[in-house]
């Protein structure tokens, strides 16, 4: 691994080992949704919490400060909208790389995102968007990160630990340095005991209970999960400020869901709706 990867690498993932990823690339194929209506604001409240920040280039140039010091994390795909896919014209999974290793050096990014749709009919095309992108981001020392099991089509497998363990599998062999996938309730140790470079699991649809969801990241990261990339279960929540910060201290404290979120003081920013 050359220095540069390695020390991209050790941006994102902290020296305890762990990350907390915040997620909000989700427009590239489902536009303004809840919580994203705005996200300038949001994003100045919220991202100085994570240790990496995940979107794609659009959002950053716009929404995000240039004085911005946590590492990015650049989605470098996409094609399909949710739209076209809903009325069945085109598959979510027709992934296509859209941004050039330049484009991501230019915006001083610190890892490259490319999502796999193993198990539809792209899946051969993501995984040579994936392999492609790997060849090329290594010569620049760009780390990768893979991004499994998440798209409307594979809604069936996201509680399937063989198929989730196929999938990150796959990212691993095909070079990427860090793996995204769901959380499933069981089998999930054999999900990141198979996959030989770190996974990160991916939050999911927004819950109805915020315990719920943090319990969800604190089991990911005892059955191995490094951290997470986690989207919608903290910006849609009414208590963003207050599930980021329960996040960080579950990840890098490893305290108890229960804890972590019930034992931050409310403040005048805990609600995002309030000034
Ligand atoms: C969309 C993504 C999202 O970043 C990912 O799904 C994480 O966000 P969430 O926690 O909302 O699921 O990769 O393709």
């Amino acid at each position: 691994m050359s220095w540069g990867l390695e020390n991209r690498l050790s941006r994102i993932i902290q020296k305890d080992g762990k990350t907390l990823m915040f997620a909000v690339d989700h427009g590239y194929f489902l536009g303004a949704i809840k919580g994203l209506e705005q996200p300038k604001d949001m994003l100045r409240k919220l991202a100085p919490y994570a240790d990496a920040l995940m979107l794609t280039r659009g959002l950053l140039t716009n929404c995000v400060s240039s004085d911005y010091k946590k590492p990015i994390i650049l989605r470098a795909d996409g094609g399909p909208s949710i739209g076209a896919a809903k009325e069945k014209i085109h598959s979510l999974a027709d992934h296509e790389v859209m941004i050039t290793l330049e484009d991501a050096l230019k915006l001083n990014a610190s890892a490259v995102a490319i999502s796999i749709f193993v198990g539809t009919e792209y899946e051969t095309q993501t995984m040579k968007n994936l392999s492609k992108m790997v060849s090329e981001a290594e010569k620049y020392g760009m780390p990768v990160l893979a991004v499994t099991a998440v798209g409307l089509s594979l809604d069936n497998l996201k509680e399937d630990p063989k198929y989730l363990g196929l999938a990150c599998r796959m990212a691993a062999e095909h070079g990427a340095h860090i793996v995204k996938t769901y959380y499933c309730t069981n089998g999930f140790e054999e999900v990141t005991g198979g996959c030989p470079v770190p996974v990160v699991m991916a939050g999911g649809k927004k819950v109805d209970d915020e315990i719920k969801a943090l319990q969800q990241a604190y089991n990911a990261i005892s059955k191995g999960a490094i951290g997470v990339d986690m989207g919608r279960n903290i910006f849609q929540s009414n208590n963003s400020l207050k599930m980021i910060k329960a996040l960080k201290k579950i990840i890098h404290k490893g305290i108890a869901p229960e804890e972590a979120y019930w034992k931050i003081p409310e403040g005048p920013y805990t609600r995002l709706d309030k000034k």
